[in-house]
């Protein structure tokens, strides 16, 4: 059972390290220069950092990883590290830190860019670890890609007018095949250990056994969660946990964040503009809590890591796990929705072609999923490049969240990727799928 997907040629590793990082830079201006100057030093909320910070950061750690590290260089501005720090300064405190104004921001991000793909041409892929199969440039590609999904985050919770836009969707018949796939139960290969930029987290690949269980086809609709706000979901204690019991009553809360009810109409804020929640979408700024609860109610559970993962990459007939529920090929826009291509979830049913070998739809893109596990090191976890990726998170204060939304790009998603978060978070594009014992 170590048969996972072949290793990628290192000819090919260069290229896709330039494409990745251009790409994350372009979706990096976009983000930033679709507001004014006020508006990025502005904080939208103290969950999130201003726009400028992100900007800045992100030539940070490039110039830190690719810089100093890889290419040995001396620091550009040594004063302007501990700024942004994220370790050092937590997001409510960032906007009282001197930070590089917008401008200052973008000629310095620029200046390490320019640096940066110089060191690209230059670094043999082999002999040292940190650059191994083009490792470094890959995980600041995926850095500034998770940074344009959080400063997507950021936009939605801003408020004024609509700064970005973007074509919905193809629209899709309702889905009409059965609701959940029986996943046969079995040893199956969870992680990985050939996928050359697959963080520390994803690794080692290991035999993980999974009973048998059946899964939802698609993520839970907002018409299905509707149905539970509207059988009282969010008055009766029985389908919380004690914790989660306690989050709503102290919050007041009683949809997801973005919602609110009109008349007979539940009506959502998205990006700037208030629009009927659509019924077929996949529901969206849901906390772990709501998650949790509505599967009780609906007589089900959230599915484990391991049962979502072994939904998405397990192929029976060869017993062979797949970068991807559809193969091992890249994410292709008739796969997923990803990338910040749309600025909202599919209707739930679409990407046929990219469903699992059991025909589970939408585990990559659309909404990352919450799922019942805490994050917790894989046997033979190896924390690389540094503790505070991975290593400082595990534990049980965190839930893992698999398969991405609309607003992560293909190069930071994969079939083995894990997120993370706290149980009460909801600002992030996280939705669920439900699941029961076989
Ligand atoms: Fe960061």
């Amino acid at each position: 059972m170590t048969d996972e997907p072949p290793a990628i040629g290192p000819e090919r590793l260069r290229e896709r390290a330039l494409r990745a990082l251009t790409t994350a830079r372009d979706r990096t201006a976009l983000l930033t220069t679709c507001v004014d100057g006020p508006d990025l030093v502005a904080q939208h909320s103290p969950l999130m950092s201003p726009l400028v910070w992100d900007l800045a950061h992100i030539g940070n750690q490039e110039e830190l990883w690719l810089l100093r590290t890889v290419a040995g260089r001396e620091a550009m501005r040594p004063e302007i590290d501990g700024l942004y720090d994220a370790f050092e300064h937590p997001r409510a405190e960032r906007p009282s830190l001197p930070l590089l104004p917008p401008d200052e921001a973008r000629r310095y991000a620029a200046e390490v860019r320019g640096r940066a793909l110089d060191v690209l041409e230059n670094t043999p892929f082999e002999g040292r670890r940190l650059t191994e199969a083009g490792f470094a440039f890959g995980m600041i590609a995926q850095h500034e890609q998770q940074h344009d999904e959080t400063m997507l985050i950021t936009h939605q919770l801003r408020r004024g007018p609509r700064a970005l836009t973007a074509p919905d969707p193809e629209p899709v018949a309702p889905y009409s095949g059965p609701s959940e796939v029986l996943v046969p139960g079995g040893p199956f290969t969870m992680g990985t250990s050939t996928e050359p930029w697959a963080l520390d987290n994803e690794r080692p690949a290991h035999v993980r056994t999974v009973p048998a269980f059946h899964i939802d086809t698609t993520p839970v609709t907002n018409a299905a969660y509707r149905a539970f706000i509207e059988d009282g979901g969010y008055d009766e204690e029985r389908w919380w946990t004690p914790q989660g019991w306690a989050h709503i009553r102290t919050h007041g809360l009683d949809a997801p964040l973005y919602w609110r009810r009109e008349g007979g109409e539940w009506l959502r804020r998205r990006f700037g503009v208030t629009e009927a929640v659509p019924p077929d979408e996949p529901v969206l700024h849901v906390s772990w809590y709501e998650a949790d609860a509505y599967a009780r109610w609906a007589g089900r559970r959230l599915p484990t890591e391991a049962e979502w993962e072994k939904a998405a990459r397990h192929d029976p007939a060869t017993g062979r796990s797949r970068r991807y529920p559809w193969g091992d090929a890249d994410p292709a826009p008739e796969h997923a929705n990803l990338g910040q291509r749309h600025l909202r979830p599919a209707p739930a049913g679409s990407y046929p072609a990219g469903a699992s070998p059991l025909g589970v739809r939408q585990l990559i893109g659309d909404v990352w999923e919450w799922t019942a596990s805490d994050l917790l090191p894989y046997p033979g976890f190896n924390a690389f490049p540094y503790k505070e990726y991975s290593e400082v998170f595990f534990g049980p204060e965190y839930k893992v969240l698999r398969g991405g939304s609309f607003a992560v790009d293909p190069v930071a998603c994969r079939g083995t990727f894990r997120n993370w978060d706290y149980p009460v978070r909801r600002q992030i594009f996280s939705g669920f799928r439900t699941a029961r014992d076989a």
